[in-house]
């Protein structure tokens, strides 16, 4: 079998750990999906820069355009980030040349989401966002495919990464709210720009692509109530405790009598919940499907290892030859959202 030639945009904390990935489980790939996977050409903004991994046997590309462009990549995986281009016209190349795209990348997916869908749909390609949404946790697959079945009337929980490691470790260790970031900063977890973390930014993208999955409507951001929790001190996290409460950043989409409501914001949650167990950078999500009790997710929601755990994933769903509409339904069944008024629950 030909082997699936995998060409990577962006080597950063992901890039480089999806590099180590395929390395190290490369035999177990080919056995699982029964193609072999090679990474066969990267890109990145610095060819110089000091990464740790051997790049010598891969061709450097001039830029993600052209690595789209390469007749011996049949795979984009991109990892570069940002809502536009570069990241936007290569995905948009490689998809009308009819090649599978694997990406990262959220706040391209809420932005341009549909559009990119469509040119999948019709080029026949695959577009693999898993690692969008909960890091490492499969969450897209479980909407899009494991519930394909189940009708969905909530989905909720903890998507960033950052903002639940700096919760956590204010309130355990009263540390001020700046130290918390630059450590999150540090390990790899915060956005390039973290203001997209903690103004709560980046959970209102994850939302508005969970809820495009799990109602069937558009991907819309602009729906979507956010506030962040730039204003927490440690001060408010004690008084809360004192009162038995956690402070989470939650992000809520549901379907409303009204519509879908969404919205992302701090929430006072019991000590004794489930979801105020969830600590450090773990994510969360909780789906309520009709007329089962609720499902739970938890597990690493950000970092290089837990995003390339999703990313090659969604390479071997490509290899295998697996094809899904990417919203879960056909980009023309896809209802415009309409946006319910925000009630208080
Ligand atoms: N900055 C994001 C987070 C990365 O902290 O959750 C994972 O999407």
């Amino acid at each position: 079998v030909a082997p699936l030639r995998v060409g990577i945009a962006g080597l950063g904390t992901v890039g480089v750990e999806v590099v180590r990935l395929i390395e190290r489980q490369g035999r177990v790939l080919s056995e699982r999906t029964g193609r072999p996977v090679r990474v066969v050409a990267v890109t990145a903004r610095s060819k110089a820069k000091k990464r740790g991994i051997d790049l010598s046997g891969f061709k450097w590309a001039k830029d993600a355009l052209a690595l789209a462009g390469d007749p011996e990549v049949d795979c984009l995986v991109e990892l570069m980030g940002g809502a536009g281009d570069p990241a936007l016209s290569a995905i948009d190349t490689a998809l009308k040349a009819g090649k599978s795209v694997v990406t990262a990348n959220k706040a391209l997916i809420a932005k341009h989401g549909l559009k990119l869908a469509k040119a999948a749909e019709k080029h026949g390609g695959a577009l693999n966002f898993e690692a969008a949404v909960g890091g490492a946790i499969p969450v897209v697959k479980t909407l899009r495919e494991g519930l394909a079945g189940t009708g969905i009337s909530r989905v909720y929980g903890i998507l960033n990464g950052t903002c639940n490691y700096i919760l956590t470790r204010m309130e355990q260790e009263g540390l001020s709210f700046d130290e918390c970031l630059k450590d999150a900063q540090r390990l790899g977890y915060a956005e390039a720009d973290p203001s997209f973390d903690i103004h709560g930014h980046d959970t209102a993208q994850k939302l508005a692509i969970l809820a495009s999955l799990a109602f069937g409507t558009q991907v819309a951001q602009s729906s979507i109530y956010v506030e962040g929790i730039s204003s927490i001190a440690p001060e408010d996290l004690k008084a809360a405790a004192e009162l038995g409460y956690r402070v989470k950043l939650l992000g809520v989409a549901m379907r409303t009598a009204k519509g879908i409501e969404q919205r992302v914001h701090p929430t006072m949650v019991p000590k004794s919940s489930s979801i105020a167990q969830v600590m450090g950078v773990t994510n969360a999500v909780t789906i309520d499907g009709e007329g089962i009790p609720p499902i739970t997710l938890v597990g690493p929601g950000a970092g290089g290892a837990a995003t390339a755990s999703a990313v090659v994933a969604d390479i071997a769903d490509v290899a295998r030859g697996i094809r899904v509409a990417p919203f879960g339904r056909p980009v023309e069944k896809l209802q415009a959202t309409e946006k319910a008024p925000m009630e208080r629950h």
